[in-house]
């Protein structure tokens, strides 16, 4: 059994593969050999990324696709997507392109307050808290301008401070609730300086207030943290034609066509409302909306745990979780909308450090941060589209095993002469992970 290691972060990164490969496997140069060759041959790009985290052995590749034909507000767009799973992408485009000839996605951003907090206790009551909070919330201000003039500059900063009592759920808690506008940035830096300054200054003037016993000029800070939940930093995308708009006149043999635009709108909204009401239905519905949220997000250097736990949050906001999207029909007018909590940022982070997201935001036209939210929100909704109308139509999996073959013969290390008889062979049967090992196997009898 491997031993604990001591001093690991010491090693260098030849010594740290040479440790793992020596610890982990039985043919250590194996290993070693495949570590190395996921090394960028330019060591000065090699070493950009060996930068990004700590312990760095090597970089892991996901692919970085692209969905053409994203009409946003009347722009047309290609979108990057940077995602491991198979048919993603391929259902992107093929909505986006649906779409784009039914009046495009629309997208608003409702509004773009990040929030942070600064939780602490203090040993006494609200009715000395509150107006020793109202004298010093300027100060409270004016003490952070070092980090804040920047950004107020940009017509970014400080929007509110609030003092918010939690001492019924927890003695003595307390916090400052602090929103915030960072303009173009994600801004977690910005916030959590500004917040940490916050703090010091509340105990400093809570240390010196006269007013106070000395149990209450002891405030303890237990912590100053942005938060990922962002209900105040949204953005809706929204499709809609006319039921009758959305049959097409698909060329013959293409599987999945909507034949009937009213039957098809109708399964589609029963789908959408399964997903309101039913959670684990809702939480996969959600998924598919994420396949295109975190793919964007990723390519343009995101923070997609940051999106996915405010997303997640969100769906459950009135007590229960449900549908981020929802769809009706009225007056034979099919729409299919969806609002997102979406805190990004376009500059700052790795989005002026990763070479790949540099292309991404310059193939998206270099997108203000709300401009990014909009492009994001119309992805994820494509991306449900795309799900919900291969699930209510041909079911999933036809198309999805058709991408997922490649992946197959890739794993079976395919020759072309194989590809081209196995592809040819699934054109007309379904494919199934069994069917394509043991096509495999026949052709290499
Ligand atoms: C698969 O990655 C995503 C779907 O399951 C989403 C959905 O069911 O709506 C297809």
């Amino acid at each position: 059994m491997p031993q604990a290691v001591s001093g690991f972060s010491k090693l260098s990164k030849e010594e740290k593969i040479q440790w793992i490969a020596q610890t982990y496997f039985h043919t250590p140069e194996e290993a070693e050999k495949i570590f190395k060759q996921y090394w960028n041959q330019d060591a000065k790009l090699q070493q950009l990324h060996d930068e990004f985290i700590e312990n760095t052995i090597t970089n892991f590749y996901l692919p970085m696709g692209i969905s053409p034909n994203f009409n946003i507000n009347g722009t047309y767009y290609s979108v990057p997507m940077v995602i491991e799973e198979s048919s993603v992408v391929a259902a992107a485009a093929k909505a986006a392109k649906f779409w784009s000839t039914r009046g495009g996605f629309k997208t608003k951003v409702i509004a773009t307050e990040k929030i942070g907090q600064v939780h602490f206790l203090f040993r006494g009551s609200i009715e000395k808290l509150q107006p020793f909070f109202d004298k010093i919330k300027p100060q409270l201000v004016e003490d952070t301008e070092p980090i804040t003039r920047n950004m107020n500059k940009r017509g970014g900063g400080i929007l509110d401070i609030e003092l918010r009592d939690k001492s019924a759920e927890l003695a003595h808690y307390f916090q400052l609730h602090v929103t915030f506008n960072t303009k173009d940035s994600m801004g977690a830096n910005f916030i959590n300086s500004c917040l940490e300054q916050m703090a010091k200054t509340l105990c400093r003037l809570a240390a010196e207030e006269p007013t106070f016993t000395e149990t209450e000029k002891a405030i303890t800070i237990v912590m100053s943290i942005l938060s990922n939940y962002v209900p105040n930093c949204v953005v809706r995308a929204e499709v809609s034609c006319p039921v009758a708009d959305l049959a097409e006149n698909l060329p013959p043999g293409r599987p999945g066509a909507i034949v009937d635009g009213h039957a098809f709108a109708e399964k589609f909204v029963q789908a959408v409302t399964i997903a309101e009401i039913e959670p684990f239905r809702a939480v996969t519905h959600n998924k598919g909306i994420m396949n295109g949220i975190d793919a964007v997000v990723l390519a343009t250097g995101n923070d997609f745990r940051a999106v996915e736990a405010g997303i997640h949050a969100y769906a459950s906001r009135n007590g229960k979780y449900s549908s981020l999207s929802h769809a009706k029909i009225e007056n034979d007018l099919f729409t299919f909308w969806m609002d997102v909590p979406l805190a990004l940022g376009t500059v700052g982070g790795l989005t002026s450090l990763h070479p790949l997201v540099k292309l991404a935001l310059e193939i998206l036209g270099k997108p203000t941060a709300q401009e990014l939210m909009q492009i994001v929100a119309a992805t994820g909704l494509a991306q449900n589209f795309a799900a919900l109308r291969s699930l209510t139509t041909t079911g999933i999996q036809e198309g999805h095993m058709k991408m997922h073959l490649n992946n197959i013969l890739n794993q079976y290390q395919a020759t072309a002469d194989e590809r081209k008889a196995i592809h040819a062979h699934f054109a007309e049967q379904t494919v199934t992970h069994a069917s394509v090992v043991e096509l495999i196997e026949q052709l290499r009898k």
